[in-house]
């Protein structure tokens, strides 16, 4: 059984198809990408899979339940999460405090039992605190684990959420643009991190304009272009395919690194 089964998901934003009938499977574990143009419908694709916004129509499986516009935190519960193109960490807590928000859907007491069954919660509170800290090892920032999250630099921020995201211990972590504003040597350590993810156990399903990330992680990527599926196959198929050249206006060295 597939761990993720979109089938035919389409978005209309008024008379704008944003995603036309998308169909795709994930029945092995590894890294999926996701790339296409500004604007082909990536992000609304990974809205509509993770509960944020309402298909027209189509359905979602993951494990073969229909998971199709339940809630995000239901969804995040049964074991799919995602982060945002755009960072949303909480600025005034501290970099080991924001891994830890993200482990409440895993906690039984979660944010208001906490108040009530404190005994547990504290319980709890100590194996979510070792928890958070071993994925900020994961994902480099364990030095700045007391610091508050508005300090790091952008390109940590971006880890941070990872590890948050890590938290809830996903089977299924979708990533909007992780490597979007990051420099060279970032997206070098962030392309080592998410095939370290995988190996873990942790399908990883990523959106990115960076093709040297893409191209070097990437087990089968899926190509979106207006809202359609264009293409889908390895990276040295992508790479070739007559569709794919033509919907990147840059032409073929776009797409080879
Ligand atoms: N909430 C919305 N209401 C109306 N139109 C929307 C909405 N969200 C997205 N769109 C439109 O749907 C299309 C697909 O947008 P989407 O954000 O999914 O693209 P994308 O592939 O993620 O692009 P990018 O690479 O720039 O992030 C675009 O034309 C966009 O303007
Ligand atoms: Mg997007």
């Amino acid at each position: 059984m597939s761990l993720l089964r979109v089938d035919a998901l389409t978005c209309h934003f008024g008379g704008l198809v944003a995603n036309d009938a998308i169909s795709f499977d994930i029945a092995h574990p590894g890294v999926f990408a996701i790339i296409g143009p500004n604007g082909a419908g990536k992000t609304t694709l990974f809205n509509m899979i993770s509960g944020f916004i309402r298909p027209t129509a189509g359905k979602v499986f993951l494990d073969g339940a229909d998971i199709t516009a339940m809630p995000p935190e239901r969804i995040a519960a049964r074991g799919l999460v995602r982060t945002f193109q755009l960072t949303k960490l909480f600025a005034d807590l501290t970099v080991v405090e924001n891994v830890k928000v993200g482990r409440h859907v895993r906690t039984s007491a979660g944010i208001f039992g906490a108040l009530t069954r404190l005994g547990r919660a504290r319980h709890e509170e100590a194996q979510t605190d070792l928890r958070a800290r071993a994925l900020l090892e994961l994902v480099g920032l364990a030095a700045m684990a007391d610091a508050k999250a508005a300090i790091l630099p952008y390109g940590q921020q971006r880890l941070l959420e990872i590890a948050r995201a890590m938290a809830a211990e996903p089977r299924l972590l979708l990533l909007d643009e992780p490597a979007a504003g990051l420099n060279n040597e970032e997206t070098a350590s962030l392309s080592v991190l998410v095939r370290r993810i995988a190996d873990t156990g942790t399908t990883v399903l990523l959106i990115e304009h960076d093709m040297r990330l893409i191209m070097n992680t990437a087990d089968r990527i899926v190509v979106l272009n207006f809202g359609r599926k264009i293409a889908e196959g390895s990276p040295a198929e992508i790479q070739a395919d007559p569709a794919v050249i033509d919907a990147y206006l840059g032409g073929v060295e776009m797409l080879h690194v």
